[in-house]
């Protein structure tokens, strides 16, 4: 028992690196593992070493010794005597009480020293046993005895990983899956992520990017691919692909792709056989086709669905689907200048005609809202189109337009307002989740579900960020059951991550509950979208960037009014897709719920809300109140030091401190934008007014020269300096006019990507702090070579006392391409958020 005790408080101390994520089976305290009653011994019904089964049996002898250090014995045959027993429905010889189980669903018995999991297939089983683990781990010792079973049997994540080892909207390394344009040999990380997927009751996953490389069909990649599902088939997770739908003729060498061309078609059908010989159990393709510039069928006029039963047709024969997505889009002949274009109509548009034309083996999968993964979106009326064809909701664990993991934001809440949605398809009762995901709405025979945009790469936090693994873990949650609730979600995977402090636990629940509604706050609201560089590296703000291009995420922002007139009336007639009683409920300005009043109507910024504010005012309160909010989260944060182990302490310290910062970037530069196009003030003065700042340009410069940004909005006062060359050191000085007092200091700046110059802070020559421009190696964003929305950030050092007439002053030296970019100091006493 001592060394239980020596192990449960260096628990604490020991560096974690993430590479675990949830599934730590870290050791609970002595006094808890008493009352823990385990069996001697664990009998998987299964001794093939590929199966799940024996997976679990593995997994539950780990997990028990990690938890509660006790070293118990696998066995593949039933004995005398308490045990835990894992098997299948078949190899319980009804020896139980026969639950309900549907495909993958399981059954958990732990009356009294015995205990049961029984999978409905060998998959259910491996999930039961990673359920019992995950309450040992909570300390939950209470008797059960229920059935669980999946809501939609397509529970998949997609990895946009290129063949290259980049991964498309990828923020934490490379690619697990390729290098080299061919698939890696070492396939640990392949197996941790599986195991981790498992956990989480994923079933299938898709590891290249829709944007689909066709080198994957090669000979060597298709031996690899068979490695890789072998890696992956003991914990249940079955491996898929995107294809690129012009393979036959660039990478086979034909003439045509055509998919009504029987050489094509027998060119797609030959290369699917050979591919279900490397694995027999290939789960099926993922197409993404006449979008972005993607070839498809409407290269040859020939239908989205012609192009999808073509896959379909020769993978039916081995038992695989086909994922088509509804992502479809003309970016081309999109034109602003026309009122009535709108990009939010193509899906329905293109498939609304399609309903009956898709084999029984092809799902639509769509994305959760009409345009792309912004921070509000109107759920997808394509869901109530698809009645005869199967359909998958596409959400984005990969936070593109939400932070890039630099930022904390909890998705589940996002998630549900879609998942929770009633589409009144009919005028019946037709909520995403429970009706038309699972099937339940229309006869889909058992084929929908749920796929994520997931962007793993080999950074050992697998995201980058150690709190945005809770979003792939309520992931799988949400996807087996889409009413499961995001805080008890949130709770226990804090409880599995952190262990079970309750100060942790109620921390994190509390900043993650309000990290979505603070990142709207900030970025954009009322249904404007993300305000982001959609030109760009969707990350900082840059409100301009979305309008007078053919990408179609419009604001109509101008001198006097913003927003997209979606109804039927006046509108794009986007509103009349829903079906008529929810299309009543947008079409009329009224009824409108405001968090999307701006994605369904152009209004004069005078518009008065219910609130009574103005939509202009409603704006600035919004981005003042959501930076406010994301300036406690490192204060929350630093209240559990000591209460976790160092390392993921202080590498989340780092990003909230950072989101921080960059949430004051966000607020001041659309605050800024919007009162520049308006013209209108803010009632209560503080765009443009920043009592507490010095401004760079105002300092006292040496070697610095002052200049403007592109775009303009993201310079406090417009204006910023930088060094005068790229190698000679500056400095910019100020002598400070506050009344006596203890300040925080914080520097803005900019940190590129290629070049690391250095800064320091002085008080009358003492040093109060200094770093380097290093941005690019802490975080995983899209990197930018600019000064920008993406590179604007700031330091801050704390309590530094201050009286009147002190000397401040930055000295700086430039590196590579950073020209030590200075925008402001502030000086802030207690409690000011600027
Ligand atoms: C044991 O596992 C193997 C591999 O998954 C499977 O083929 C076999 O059917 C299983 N045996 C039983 C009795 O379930
Ligand atoms: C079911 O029967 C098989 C074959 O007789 C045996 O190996 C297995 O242990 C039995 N399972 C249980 C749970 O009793
Ligand atoms: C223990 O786990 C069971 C099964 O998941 C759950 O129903 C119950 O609420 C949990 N108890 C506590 C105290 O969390
Ligand atoms: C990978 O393939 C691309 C074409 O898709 C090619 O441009 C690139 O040079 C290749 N890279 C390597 C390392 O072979
Ligand atoms: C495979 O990768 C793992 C971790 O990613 C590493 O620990 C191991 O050494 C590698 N194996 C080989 C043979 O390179
Ligand atoms: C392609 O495969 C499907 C399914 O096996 C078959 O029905 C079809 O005839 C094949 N077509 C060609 C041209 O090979
Ligand atoms: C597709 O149809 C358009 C208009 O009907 C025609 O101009 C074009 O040549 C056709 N393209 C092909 C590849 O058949
Ligand atoms: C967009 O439409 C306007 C007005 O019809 C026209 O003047 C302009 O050339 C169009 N732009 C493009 C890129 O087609
Ligand atoms: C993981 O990412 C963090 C933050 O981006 C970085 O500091 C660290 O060096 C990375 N580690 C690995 C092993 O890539
Ligand atoms: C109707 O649409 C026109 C553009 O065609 C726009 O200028 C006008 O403001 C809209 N009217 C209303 C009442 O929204
Ligand atoms: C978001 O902004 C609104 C409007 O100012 C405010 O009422 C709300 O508290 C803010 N929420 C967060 C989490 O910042
Ligand atoms: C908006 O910004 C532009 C560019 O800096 C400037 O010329 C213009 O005066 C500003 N307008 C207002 C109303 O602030």
């Amino acid at each position: 028992m001592r060394g239980l005790w020596f192990l449960a408080t260096i628990g604490l101390v020991v560096a974690e690196d993430g590479l675990n994520g949830w599934l730590r089976y870290a050791r609970l305290p002595c006094d808890v593992v008493k009352q823990a009653k385990v069996p001697a011994t664990i009998v998987a019904l299964n001794a093939t070493e590929s199966s799940p089964v024996y997976t679990a049996g593995q997994e539950l002898q780990k997990g028990i010794r990690g938890i509660l250090g006790k070293a118990l014995d696998v066995t593949h045959e039933t004995s005398e005597g308490p045990s835990i027993v894992v098997g299948t429905l078949d190899t319980f010889n009804g020896s139980s009480a026969t639950p309900e189980l549907e495909e993958d669903g399981f059954w958990l018995n732990t009356k009294g020293d015995t205990v049961e999991i029984i999978g409905q297939n060998e998959r259910g089983a491996l999930y039961g046993a990673f359920e019992y683990l995950s309450m040992l781990a909570q300390a939950n010792f209470t008797e059960v005895a229920y059935a669980t079973n999946p809501s939609a049997a397509i529970r998949w994540v997609n990895q946009w990983d290129n063949m290259d080892g980049t991964i498309e909207r990828g923020y934490a390394g490379l690619s697990i899956f390729f290098k080299n344009n061919a698939t890696v040999s070492n396939t640990t990380r392949i197996e941790q992520y599986a195991r981790l997927l498992a956990s989480i009751r994923v079933n299938g996953i898709v590891i290249n990017n829709v944007n689909a490389n066709p080198i994957i069909l090669s000979d060597e990649n298709m031996a690899g691919l068979g490695k890789i599902a072998d890696a992956m088939r003991p914990w249940g997770v079955k491996l898929g692909i995107s294809l690129n739908f012009a393979s036959p003729q660039t990478f086979g060498g034909l003439a045509s792709f055509d998919p009504l061309d029987e050489t094509v078609i027998a060119w797609w059908n030959s290369t699917t056989d050979k591919l279900y010989e490397h694995v027999p159990d290939l789960a099926g393709f993922l197409v993404k086709a006449n979008s972005e510039g993607q070839p498809g069928p409407i290269t040859y006029n020939r239908t989205l669905s012609d192009g999808a039963n073509m896959f379909a047709k020769a993978v039916k024969p081995h038992g695989g689907i086909v994922m088509f997505r509804a992502f479809v889009y003309d970016y081309q002949n999109l034109n602003e200048s026309n009122w009535k274009d709108d990009r939010a109509n193509a899906a329905v548009d293109f498939f609304r005609e399609l309903d009956d034309k898709f084999d029984d083996n092809v799902v639509v999968q769509v994305k959760y809202g009409p345009i792309d993964f912004q921070v509000r979106e109107p759920t997808s009326p394509l869901f109530a189109h698809l009645k005869q064809t199967a359909s998958a909701i596409e959400l984005q664990v990969a936070q593109e337009y939400l932070g890039q993991q630099c930022h904390l934001v909890y998705l589940p809440p996002l998630w549900k307002t879609v998942l929770n949605f009633d589409l009144r398809v009919d005028g019946e009762k037709s909520v995403v989740g429970t009706d038309i995901l699972s099937g339940k709405r229309f006869d889909k025979k058992g084929l929908t579900g749920y796929a994520a945009v997931v962007n793993v790469g080999q950074n050992t936090t697998w995201l980058g960020s150690h709190l945005a693994m809770s979003n792939l873990y309520a992931y799988g949650r949400l996807a087996w059951d889409p009413t499961d609730d995001e805080v008890a979600i949130l709770e226990d995977w804090t409880r599995l991550t952190f262990g079970l402090d309750d100060t942790v636990r109620e921390t994190i629940t509390r900043m993650s509950m309000e990290s979505w509604p603070a990142y709207e706050n900030y970025t954009g609201n009322l249904g404007i979208q993300t305000l982001t560089d959609i030109t760009g590296p969707h990350y900082g703000p840059n409100p301009q960037s979305m309008d007078n291009n053919p990408w179609g995420q419009w604001t109509r922002a101008d001198a006097d009014s913003i927003g997209m007139d979606r109804t039927v009336s006046n509108g794009t007639g986007y509103a009349g897709q829903y079906p008529a009683e929810v299309a009543a409920l947008y079409e009329d300005i009224e009824t409108t719920p405001e968090e999307l009043l701006l994605w369904f109507h152009h209004v004069p910024y005078t518009h008065v809300l219910k609130s009574g504010k103005t939509v202009i005012q409603h704006f600035y309160d919004a981005h003042y109140a959501g930076a406010e909010t994301a300036a406690t989260f490192p204060r929350q944060w630093a209240k559990l030091q000591g209460l976790m182990d160092q390392q993921r302490f202080e590498e989340t310290a780092f990003r909230l401190t950072y989101q921080a910062g960059h949430a004051i970037v966000w607020r001041d530069s659309i605050a800024q934008f919007y009162h520049n196009v308006s013209g209108i003030a803010d009632a209560q003065d503080r765009v443009g007014n920043h009592p507490w700042r010095i401004e760079a340009e105002a300092m006292d410069l040496d070697g610095y020269k002052v200049t403007g940004v592109t775009p303009f909005e993201v310079a406090s006062g417009l204006r910023i300096a930088q060094t005068v060359d790229n190698s000679s050191a500056a400095s910019a000085s100020a002598t400070l006019r506050f009344p006596a007092g203890t300040y925080d200091v914080a520097v803005a700046y900019y940190d590129l990507y290629e070049g690391k110059a250095s800064y320091e802070l002085l008080l009358n020559g003492a040093r109060v702090g200094a770093w380097v421009g290093d941005n690019e190696d802490k975080l995983g964003f899209t990197l930018t070579r600019g000064i920008d929305g993406h590179s604007a950030t700031r330091v801050t050092f704390p309590g530094v006392a201050i009286a009147e007439g002190d000397v401040l002053r930055v000295e700086t030296k430039p590196d590579g391409r950073e020209t030590a970019p200075l925008d402001y100091v502030a000086v802030l006493p207690p409690g000011v958020v600027d």
